[in-house]
């Protein structure tokens, strides 16, 4: 089969796509078609193995994961004897816990997170409007609580979280701030946002008790920058790990406005499976849409990388393994 494998951490150069043997499933485990998977965030950690605490994860020194990738969309192509629930030919949105979803084939255990893909979304569809939403449904329903007639700020509004996040929060009634580029302005607005603040020209900060809760999704401030702009009682929630966030959100648990990380891709898999199942309802009935900021065919991963390392992707990106994507 043809992956998307690096050998050596760096820019997205070092990524090539190479022939490599086709894995065969194990007792518990599906082998999936891949169709399309999203190019993240995380994915250029990985390729760069920064920051360098992650090469624990990632690998010490030589990248353990030489082919990246953590969500898909396919079809099953075989399963293992003690698979119950696929069967081949089904079609899935399925999440790897050790990455490899960059390729046409990859195994996951049948514990992972797995659900039926909606026979109404493409396979490219399924993994954009699925990825940033697993991670804001928490923040959003879990962390922040968020409820009707609240103000949410949500900053990144614009990329794959964000614009996630900025749907789902108007699904639940909040009164939704947009903060991204002036060019996505009319992105945002579509998405459900009721006013839009160019970073570029407005700090949002500067605003005094204007927010219940403030979902900084690509960590760009952090929560003594945005506390004025909090309303008393509000939440300022990140995406972006760091010491301050790790100590403010034990310090403030009990104080009159608070701060938080969530560490999503850490829940449990059936955690996630009931959310993928939740998103793709809504996605079926159209109250969230994917925002897909391009589709490459897997020849094209060094491009895909290019564009997640700019900062500026609206939404997913995608990369195409098949015709069918
Ligand atoms: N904690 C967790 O559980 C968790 C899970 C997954 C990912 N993450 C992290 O979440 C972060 C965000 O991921 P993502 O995929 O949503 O990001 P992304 O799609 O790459 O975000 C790109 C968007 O960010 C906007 N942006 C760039 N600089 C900005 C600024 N200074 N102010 C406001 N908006 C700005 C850009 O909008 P403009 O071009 O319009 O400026 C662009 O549309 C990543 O760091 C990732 O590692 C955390």
């Amino acid at each position: 089969m043809r992956a998307v494998v690096h050998r050596a951490f760096g820019p997205p150069d070092v990524l090539n796509v190479e022939e490599v043997p086709t894995p065969t499933p194990r007792s518990d485990e599906l082998l999936i078609r891949v169709h399309a998977a999203t190019v993240t965030a995380v994915d250029s950690a990985a390729r760069r193995g920064e920051p360098l605490p992650a090469r624990l994860t990632f690998g010490p020194i030589r990248p353990k994961y030489p082919t990246l990738g953590a969500d898909c969309a396919g079809r099953v192509e075989a399963v293992g004897e003690n698979v119950r629930d696929f069967a081949p030919g089904d079609e899935v949105l399925a999440l790897s816990g050790s990455f490899g979803t960059h390729a046409e084939y990859v195994c996951v255990p049948q514990d992972s997170p797995v659900v039926a893909k909606s026979a109404v979304l493409t396979f490219a569809e399924t993994v954009a409007v699925s990825e940033g939403a697993l991670t804001a449904l928490p923040f959003l329903r879990d962390a922040a609580r968020l409820r009707a007639g609240q103000s949410i700020l949500v900053n990144g509004a614009s990329g794959s979280i964000g614009s996630a996040a900025v749907q789902l929060a108007a699904h639940m009634g909040a009164e939704v701030t947009a903060v991204c580029g002036g060019a996505n302005s009319d992105l945002v607005r579509s998405l459900g946002a009721s006013r839009v603040v160019d970073h570029t020209v407005e700090d949002f900060t500067r605003a005094r008790e204007a927010y219940d809760v403030i979902f900084d999704a690509v960590g760009k401030s952090s929560f003594g920058r945005c506390r004025g702009a909090l309303r008393v009682g509000g939440h300022y929630l990140t995406t972006v790990s760091s010491m301050a966030i790790m100590g403010q959100t034990m310090w403030t648990r009990l104080g009159r406005k608070r701060a938080s990380i969530a560490l999503t891709g850490l829940r449990p898999a059936p955690d996630k499976a009931r959310d993928l199942v939740l998103i793709r309802g809504l996605a079926e009935a159209g109250t969230i849409r994917p925002v897909i900021d391009r589709s490459c065919p897997l020849d094209q991963a060094v491009e895909a990388h290019r564009r997640v390392d700019s900062g500026r992707k609206r939404g997913a990106v995608v990369l195409r393994m098949s015709e069918e994507a």
